[in-house]
């Protein structure tokens, strides 16, 4: 019996070689071309999105989940900003070190072994998968702002089409209690046993734009630099512009009181709007391809943290400064700002702007779910047929179908807020893990060679470790719908493992 027992923990304790992975990666030789230019397009192409264009709201106003931060919103940035700032460095010492794909969930197996790896992989699937559920649902809300735009020529069943056809339900009660509304006369519900009823509401646009992105990636579609590039260009122009268009209608009264839920508002607001800088985890698995690594990458990451935060805390000074809190949009803030204003035009020029960014957001996002799936189906951990590659496309087809379908199921039970707070929970789990793992493989290969080094280790790996923890426990104990999903999804995976995974993998390997 004790025999079985060691036998298991073993097992759960096996770690993939760190030399196995390097020699793979070396199979595929990439040529180091990108410079400090190509990092900071890169980088700002993977985290300027819904953050910026929707959650700020929610982050200033507050959610069923938590308060708002008001214009303190700018002090929830920064400590957003800090955070990541470690976490991305501890990310370029590790993928500089071991440039393989598989991002946390590979650098896992090789640091903490299998059982920790198949965790920070289902754990990653709330990053990418459920924050997927955020920028679709964001996705919907700068969709209708468009067709308000086009008011004057398309029918008005179109323009303001049932909101039960273009929301989840939780989002529909929260408006009823909002506006006085009766819920029954905004959505259908269906009669079932027991006096229980169920309402129905199906985020159609959200759906629509998932499944052709699920087409698109079946079909194979190459993300390219120069995409990326016309995208941030499209990003950055329309964010400017708000600014600075906005900045002529600001009134400093609409900024008192700076932080009308205290210090709980700023916490509560930083934990939201860290959503907004996810996505530096591209910059560093671009580690391998980067001429000068240990100059470019620290450089990049500080240069799209400090790009990204001057954009946020100067778009939040404006939408706060141009109307009063209460009356701020939470499903598409900055084009409703400008509506407020009288800028009818411009406001569809933001909704355009925004619809690009999350469609890039959107795919990148879709095209990391399946990169993961099938990493951790490779090694036995999910069954290996659904790896199966489309005869026509030559594209893991079944995986890609899994990735869309989880979008589109969590968008009918998932509002932009809980989804965006899971996804965080999963990204600071992840951020832990890897300031851990430096801290490791500084003890246990010291000698390997490392193009990047974290500075000032093991401070910065250890504030890392801190602050992305206390933000989870903070958020653990101030209780919250999400909370109770991350525990729920804590608790599936280690089902999983126990009862599939395992048995799974040592019966294959
Ligand atoms: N940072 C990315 C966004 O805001 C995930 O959409």
């Amino acid at each position: 019996m004790n025999k079985k027992i060691s036998a298991v923990i073993s097992n759960m304790l096996s770690r993939k070689s760190t030399d196995d992975f390097i020699a793979q990666s070396k199979t595929t030789e990439l040529k180091k071309t990108l410079n400090i230019f190509d990092l900071l397009i890169l980088g700002i192409s993977a985290v300027v999105g819904t953050g910026i264009f929707t959650i700020i709201g929610s982050a200033i106003v507050g959610s069923s989940d938590g308060p708002g931060a008001g214009t303190a919103v700018i002090i929830s940035m920064l400590i957003a900003a800090t955070a990541s700032l470690f976490s991305a460095l501890a990310y370029s010492e590790i993928a500089a070190m071991i440039p393989v794909a598989g991002s946390t969930y590979t650098f896992t197996y090789a640091t903490m072994g299998e059982f920790m790896a198949w965790m920070v992989g289902w754990v990653l699937m709330l990053e990418y998968a459920i924050g997927n559920i955020t920028v679709a649902t964001a996705w919907t809300g700068y969709f209708s702002q468009l067709l308000k735009g086009f008011k004057h020529i398309l029918p008005e069943f179109v323009v303001n089409f049932p909101i039960w056809l273009r929301n989840d339900f939780r989002s529909i009660y929260a408006m009823c209690d909002k506006y006085g509304w009766d819920v029954h006369e905004k959505m259908p519900f269906i009669n079932l046993p027991f006096g229980i009823e169920m309402p129905i509401a199906v985020n159609i646009p959200a759906i629509f734009i998932v499944l052709v992105l699920t087409i698109l990636l079946i079909k194979g579609v190459k993300e390219s630099t120069r995409v990326a590039g016309i995208m941030v260009f499209v990003n950055l122009s329309i964010i400017v512009s708000f600014v600075l268009v906005g900045s002529k209608y600001v009134a400093p009264s609409n900024w008192v009181p700076f932080a009308p839920n205290g210090f709980e508002g700023i916490l509560a607001g930083t934990f939201i709007i860290f959503f907004a800088y996810i996505g530096f985890d591209a910059i560093s698995t671009a580690a391998e391809e980067t001429k000068n690594p240990q100059r470019d990458l620290p450089a990049a990451i500080l240069g799209t943290l400090i790009i990204c935060t001057v954009l946020y805390v100067s778009v939040a000074l404006v939408l706060t400064g141009i109307i009063p809190i209460g009356n701020i949009d939470t499903q598409a803030p900055l084009a409703h700002a400008m509506r407020a204003i009288g800028k009818n035009w411009y406001a569809g020029a933001i909704s355009v702007g925004a619809l690009c960014a999350l469609t890039s957001v959107l795919l990148v996002y879709q095209l990391g779910t399946t990169r993961i799936l099938y990493a951790i189906a490779r090694d036995n951990f999910l069954p290996k047929n659904i790896m199966s590659i489309s005869k026509k496309f030559h594209t893991p087809h079944i995986i890609t179908w899994i990735s869309g379908l989880i979008v589109i199921i969590g968008s009918l039970f998932m509002d932009l807020n809980i989804s965006a707070e899971l996804c965080n929970y999963g990204t600071f789990a992840s951020f832990v893990i890897i300031c851990i793992e430096v801290l490791i493989l500084r003890k246990t290969e010291p000698d390997r060679h490392r193009p990047f080094k974290v500075p000032f280790c093991p401070l910065f790996p250890i504030l890392g470790i801190l602050m992305c923890s206390c933000f989870m426990i903070y958020k653990g104990l101030s209780g919250g719908d999400s909370s109770l999903y991350f525990l729920l999804w804590i608790i599936m995976g280690l089902s999983i493992y126990v009862f599939y995974g395992y048995k799974n993998k040592h019966l294959k390997d």
